[in-house]
C-alpha cells in the first residue's frame, strides 16, 4: 500500500482564495477590509521568514497587514502599551505577536494583554478555555489547519484512537482538545512517556509535534493509519525533514502530510482564516 499524500500547499491556496473572494465582497459592499498587526520583536531569522510569509499572505487575500517590527531591548512596558493601544484601534481585527520573544519579557503576560476577540493564534487563555468546552471561538492556527486537512480526506474522526506526540501550548495541547472534540480517544505523549513505539503502533491517526527529525519511524504506523507530520527540522545537508519517518510510514498509512508542503502552509492559511472571523466579530 501506498498512503494518499495530504497536499497541504493546495489545500491551503484554496481556503486563500476563499477567503480573498470574502475580503472581495466585504470591500465591494463599502466596509473596511480586515486589519491584521503583526508584531516582531528582535531579529530572530526564523521569526523573520514566518512574519515575512504572515504578511505576504495577509496581501494576497486583501487583509491589512500592519508591521511592528520592535527593537530586541524593546521593554515589557512598551510591548504592553503597543497592545493596549492595538485592542482599541478599530482597524485592527487581530493581533500576532511572534513566538519566541526575548527572554526579559514575559510572554505569558504579553499573550493575556491582547484582548480574546483580537487573538488570531487561539493563545489567550480565554480561547484556549472555550475550546476545552467544546465552545471554540478563536483556535490555534496550527491544530485548527491540521482539522482542516483531516476533513479534507474524508476519513470520520469519531471514534478514532489518536495519538498527540508532543504537548506544546502552541500545538500538541489544543491538538488534543480539537481531536477530543471530533470525538476521538486521545492520548498525548511527551519525552516522559514509556513505550512511545507501542502506543503509536496502536493509533489510527497520528500527530506528531515533537521537533525532533524522524524520531517517530515508519514501521510503528499501523497498517492504513492517518499520519500528520507537524515537525520541520532542518538537518545539517540544509534537507528539510518532519518527526516521522516519511519515506516508510508512506507504505503503511492511507493518508500522511509532506514536509514541506502538508502541515506548515495551513498554518498561516488559518491565520488569515481566524483574521477574517475576528472582523465578522468586529462587524456585527
Ligand atoms: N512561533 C512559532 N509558531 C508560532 C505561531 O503559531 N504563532 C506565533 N505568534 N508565534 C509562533
Amino acid at each position: 500500500m501506498t498512503a494518499n499524500i495530504i497536499d497541504g500547499k493546495a489545500i491551503a491556496a484554496q481556503l486563500r482564495q476563499q477567503l480573498a473572494q470574502q475580503v472581495t465582497q466585504r470591500v465591494a459592499q463599502g466596509l473596511r477590509p480586515p486589519g491584521l498587526a503583526v508584531i516582531l520583536v528582535g531579529q530572530n531569522p526564523a521569526s523573520q521568514v514566518y512574519v515575512r510569509n504572515k504578511r505576504s499572505a495577509c496581501a494576497e487575500v486583501g487583509i491589512l497587514s500592519k508591521a511592528f517590527d520592535l527593537p530586541p531591548e524593546t521593554t515589557e512596558v512598551e510591548l504592553l502599551k503597543l497592545l493596549d493601544q492595538l485592542n482599541t484601534d478599530p482597524t485592527i481585527d487581530g493581533i500576532l505577536v511572534q513566538l519566541p520573544l526575548p527572554a526579559h519579557i514575559d510572554t505569558q503576560q504579553v499573550l493575556e494583554r491582547i484582548v480574546p476577540d483580537k487573538d488570531v493564534d487561539g493563545f489567550h487563555p480565554y480561547n484556549v478555555g472555550r475550546l476545552v468546552l467544546r465552545m471554540p471561538q478563536l483556535r490555534s492556527c496550527t491544530p485548527k489547519g491540521v482539522m482542516t486537512l483531516l476533513a479534507s480526506t474524508g476519513v470520520t474522526l469519531e471514534g478514532l484512537d489518536a495519538i498527540v506526540i508532543g504537548q506544546s501550548n502552541i500545538v500538541g495541547r489544543p491538538m488534543l482538545l480539537e481531536l477530543l472534540a471530533a470525538r476521538c480517544t486521545v492520548t498525548i505523549c511527551h519525552s516522559r512517556t514509556k513505550n512511545l513505539a507501542n502506543k503509536v503502533r496502536q493509533a489510527d491517526l497520528v500527530v506528531a509535534a515533537v521537533g525532533v527529525p524522524e524520531m517517530i519511524k515508519g514501521d510503528w504506523i499501523q497498517p492504513g493509519a492517518v499520519v500528520i507530520d507537524v515537525g520541520m527540522n532542518r538537518l545539517d545537508n540544509g534537507k528539510l525533514v518532519g518527526d516521522v519517518e516519511f519515506s516508510t510510514a508512506k507504505i503503511h498509512a492511507s493518508w500522511i502530510t509532506p514536509v514541506p508542503g502538508g502541515v506548515g502552509p495551513m498554518t498561516v492559511a488559518s491565520l488569515l482564516e481566524n483574521t477574517v472571523q475576528a472582523c465578522q466579530f468586529h462587524a456585527g
